[in-house]
């Protein structure tokens, strides 16, 4: 059944043994049965700390302390003088999942494989931000993007590659953009603690270098997966389900005073917060709402199972089918595609809004991203 889905909406598809050369991204061709995603397990985690060093531990993770119904949060505060911001033009790609793959390869769970067999025995490893993309494709018509895929030892490595639309829009970002971005980091100081008996600090630094990252391992339909995401902070109760189902994500969005904004918050933001937590298995995300001037006015907790509820009002709106079956196709597109078995060569699957997915290849090209001490660190 799939194959026959399949053949409908690439283009010249010539039967099974040649590659599609595109896929489209119409919603229609993706209204399907929800495909199987099994429960996240993680498998591991690691952090960055304040200089952006990877550390093959959990010390950044942080505990979620529960504000109150109107908290009155300012995110301004410490905007500049108590802010290290991460230099965003430096291009990290897969770097930091590729170190924790290094010192934790028996970790990695394989099924019907010889444990001393090579291969890591998953068919993708990415970023858990590429996949989000990629699910809330469909539905997006202002920013394209571009993912770059190797395949090294039978697994396939997606790294995004930054559109010239993002670069300039990174490089021209207004003092106001600027200022906004910093908002999401603070609310997290806000709601956070470092230790779990420990209080947020809102007079400390906020340095947005420190992430702590969950690795976990799942299956989209028969695409085994291995990704990492950054996650905020977890519950403190020691007796919650173990990691991810202990996560929490949190969020700000500005408050909602009109009809059309609650439609809005529904239809495009509701998207995104739960693709990026529907992935990893995080239940939870804790919203701040705030004014215009960065006052939180109110939080929220949205459970990640019950956004596909909330918005069944809206008229047109987003179904998770949808997204679950176009990241299960262009999956398979990619695996159609990425035949050679060689960490120099890239194929460059491209896609712009209200166009379809294509594909260039490269080889020994700037876009090469498996770097040496990968390649040499897996083959000895
Ligand atoms: P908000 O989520 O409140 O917008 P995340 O929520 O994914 O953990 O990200 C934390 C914060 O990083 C965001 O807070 C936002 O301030 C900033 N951020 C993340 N992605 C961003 C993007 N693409 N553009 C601008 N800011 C971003
Ligand atoms: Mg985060
Ligand atoms: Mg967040």
């Amino acid at each position: 059944a799939d194959y026959q889905t399949n053949k409908r909406h690439r283009s010249s598809d010539e039967g099974q043994h040649r590659a599609a050369e595109t896929l489209s991204a119409h919603r229609q061709l993706y209204e399907r049965h929800f495909p199987l995603y099994k429960q996240p397990v993680e498998v591991g985690c690691f952090s960055l700390d304040s200089r952006r060093s990877f550390c093959n531990d959990q010390r950044q993770l942080r505990y979620y302390v529960q504000p109150t119904k109107s908290p009155d949060f300012n995110l301004r505060d410490g905007y500049t003088s108590r802010f290290v911001k991460r230099d965003d033009s430096v291009k990290e790609k897969l770097d930091h999942v590729l170190k924790w793959i290094l010192a934790n390869r028996d970790k990695i769970q394989t099924r019907d494989q010889t444990p001393s067999s090579s291969a890591l025995g998953v068919d993708f490893v990415t970023w858990r931000g590429h996949l989000t993309k990629v699910l809330t494709t469909p539905y997006e018509t202002q920013e394209g993007w571009m993912l770059a895929a190797s395949k090294f030892r039978g697994s396939i490595y997606i790294s995004e590659v930054e559109t010239e639309a993002a670069k300039v829009n990174r490089e021209t970002r207004s003092q106001r953009q600027e200022e906004m971005m910093y908002w999401g980091y603070k609310f997290e100081q806000y709601i956070c603690a470092d230790d779990v008996n420990g209080t947020p600090n809102p007079g400390g630094v906020v340095n947005t270098n420190e992430a702590f990252c969950t690795v976990v391992q799942t299956r989209l339909a028969d695409h085994k997966l291995l990704f990492s995401g950054e996650v905020d902070c977890r519950v403190k109760d020691p007796d919650a389900p173990p990691a991810p189902g202990c996560y929490v994500e949190l969020k700000t969005s500005a408050e909602i005073c009109t009809p059309k904004q609650r439609s809005n918050f529904h239809r495009y933001k509701l998207l995104k917060w739960w693709a990026q937590s529907f992935l990893p298995g995080v239940p939870q995300i804790v919203a701040g709402f705030r004014d215009h001037d960065g006052i939180v006015v109110a939080v929220e907790t949205f459970p990640t199972s019950k956004i596909s509820q909330l918005i069944k009002n809206e008229f047109n709106c987003w179904k998770p089918t949808v997204c679950m079956n176009f990241c299960n196709d262009f999956l398979s597109f990619v695996k159609s595609v990425v035949k050679e078995d060689d960490p120099r060569l890239v194929y460059l699957f491209t896609w712009d809004p209200h166009r379809d997915v294509t594909y260039a290849v490269h080889r020994d090209s700037q876009f090469t991203f498996l770097p040496e001490w990968y390649i040499k660190d897996m083959s000895s």
